[in-house]
């Protein structure tokens, strides 16, 4: 019986990137990203769709008070940044928080991460290159050139009639028998000119993002700027319309629009010297994002009531509504930032997923040709392509909504692993050096190092902030809970019968206070470190607040993922025959 939760050592890992894989392919990567580029590549990655599109329902739901969840969602990532820097410095290759897992819990873990992570880079691509078409057809529009609209979304907004474009789609399509011709065109035009630039190499991948981070934050200062003189204050009253249950509902969208600072790690092997670059333009990239995200949330609520907020282009309508004779003229500056902000969301996860699928090749958990590396271009130029097809053909069909909830549950729970993984491995150097004075501890009857990494999050001792913060949080819960606890515990519908809808509402939540209970009570008795908790905390809430219906998708998808792992890469791991 294989051990499928049998680790790789950080030693060995290194040993691998610095030598080549194999048949010596890998080594060769171009070293060429410092810190400045990589805080762009953050950038680049994680103002996109969310900032541009799907914050304008968020604002809708919450109100103003939509800022509290983009400070919220900033501090929670925050945590998981330092987690994820942690690991970074300690594991400087391609892989991630896939590689990471598999030095903190194992292979089937890492497994499920790698799998996840396709939803965060693949999936999420799918639903930004989506967005990036619909800014770009309003673009041209603006210019006077009109695709026919049966060439620019999913069958299915079509025949829903929604919009007066999606009846004109439905309406003038081409039919093949029975069947409407209807897909997005340009979501797959993007797709394939994006992987172009990431096949034929880094450097031209890094010049790219460069130039439209410059771009794109040049663009949006100036929009802040023009916006800021329109606000009435107002517009800011009252904060929380919907309470706080409204600004609850943006979590999957406010989440989506921070995914991307996690994407660099990705780019370990093509940094100059990754332990010290890629921590700080992590932080940089974050904390830059989460002052711009701030400021246009008050800028959007203050120009307009919120009520007037619920659509795909927020940003470039508040301008519109102005109604004087700059407002269009802006609105156009901002479509085109939104083309380029989205197309460099684009150009870093079609970068990220390749790489990922490298090290899981590596690892013999995929076929080695996915960790094939151009001669010329020194990427991976298989996994290049079939990322390309994997996120350009369904763009053409799917729909946008379904595509950023999935993405924002994989993400989050990439994240809880990755805190996850930090406060294990820490645990781990603690045990070792109480068991042998030394930092070494003893798995399987063998002597390991414990991981070491030059950036630490810092130690401060959670034994008893963190089941202060439980008491705390069952005080408030029943408090304000509507019924207190008996209310949570009341499944019943409207007509008084227990039904399983109203339970499977609840589950997420349930699993939560059980996940916070046992946190806490493992916290006092191993004195957890208290950043990594935080992160792993913050981030089960927002995946608790993510929908129930989010997670049975997921959970399919997990089960599909192991199946593959239990198929193929259990047998053919690299480690397979070392711990069985
Ligand atoms: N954060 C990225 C975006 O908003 C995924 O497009």
């Amino acid at each position: 019986m294989a051990n499928i939760f049998r680790r790789k050592t950080v030693d060995g890992i290194l040993k691998e990137a610095a030598q080549g894989y194999g048949d010596g392919h890998g080594a060769g990567m171009n070293k060429v990203l410092g810190v400045r580029d990589l805080t762009f590549m953050g950038i680049a990655a994680i103002v996109g769709a969310g900032i541009f599109s799907t914050i304008g329902k968020a604002s809708f739901d919450g109100g103003p008070g939509i800022i509290l969840l983009f400070l919220f969602v900033s501090v929670a990532c925050g945590f998981s940044a330092l987690c994820y820097a942690e690991f970074a410095s300690m594991v400087p290759v391609s892989g991630s928080a896939y590689t990471y897992s598999y030095v903190a819990f194992g292979e089937v873990i890492a497994w499920i991460i790698g799998w996840d992570l396709l939803m965060e880079y693949a999936i999420g691509n799918i639903a930004v290159a989506i967005s990036w078409s619909d800014y770009f057809t309003t673009l041209l529009n603006g210019f006077g050139i009109h695709i026919p609209d049966y060439l620019t979304m999913d069958y299915w907004t079509a025949k829903a009639q929604a919009s007066p474009e999606a009846k004109l789609a439905w309406l003038n399509a081409p039919s093949l028998g029975s069947l409407k011709i209807i897909c997005d065109l340009p979501a797959f035009l993007i797709t394939v000119i994006i992987t172009w630039i990431i096949y034929v190499g880094i450097k031209e991948s890094k010049r790219s993002t460069n130039a439209m981070v410059i771009l794109k934050m040049v663009i949006i200062f100036v929009v802040l700027v023009a916006g800021a003189f329109y606000v009435q204050p107002a517009n800011w009253t009252p904060f929380l319309p919907n309470g706080i249950g409204g600004v609850l509902a943006g979590t999957s969208a406010v989440f989506f629009s921070y995914i991307g600072f996690d994407a660099i790690s990705t780019t370990a092997e093509e940094c100059r010297n990754p332990q010290r670059d890629l921590p700080k333009a992590m932080f940089n990239s974050l904390i830059i994002c989460t002052i711009v995200y701030v400021l246009i949330a008050l800028v959007l609520t203050g120009m307009v009531s919120y009520k007037e907020l619920n659509l795909g282009d927020p940003l470039a309508f508040v301008f519109k509504a102005m109604h004087n004779q700059y407002a269009d003229y802006i609105a156009g500056v901002v479509a085109v930032s939104a083309v380029i902000a989205t197309a460099s969301v684009l150009l870093v996860f079609q970068l990220g997923q390749p790489r990922i699928w490298m090290s899981m090749s590596r690892d013999g958990l995929l076929p080695p040709i996915f960790s094939r590396v151009h001669p010329k271009y020194k990427t991976p130029s298989f996994s290049t392509i079939l990322t390309g097809l994997i996120v350009g053909i369904p763009a053409l069909f799917l729909n946008l909504q379904v595509v950023v909830d999935l993405t924002s549950v994989g993400t989050l729970f990439a994240f809880v692993l990755v805190c996850g993984g930090i406060i294990r491995l820490q645990q781990q150097r603690k045990k070792a050096l109480h068991l042998h004075g030394a930092d070494v501890i003893t798995e399987h009857g063998e002597q390991e190092l414990v991981p070491e990494s030059k950036f630490k999050t810092p130690y401060i001792n959670g034994k008893w902030i963190v089941p202060l913060m439980f008491a705390l949080a069952v005080f408030l819960f029943i408090k304000y809970y509507p019924g207190g606890l008996e209310g949570f515990f009341n499944f019943k519908d409207a007509k008084g019968i227990v039904t399983w809808q109203v339970i499977r509402e609840k589950v997420p939540y349930l699993l939560f206070g059980l996940v916070f209970a046992g946190t806490a009570v493992m916290s006092f008795i191993g004195s957890y470190s208290l950043v990594p908790v935080l992160g792993f905390l913050c981030c089960s809430y927002l995946l608790c607040e993510s929908g129930t219906s989010n997670w049975e998708r997921f959970l399919i998808w997990l089960v599909v993922g192991l199946s593959i792992y239990f198929a193929y890469g259990v047998k053919r791991s690299k480690l397979a025959g070392e711990t069985e």
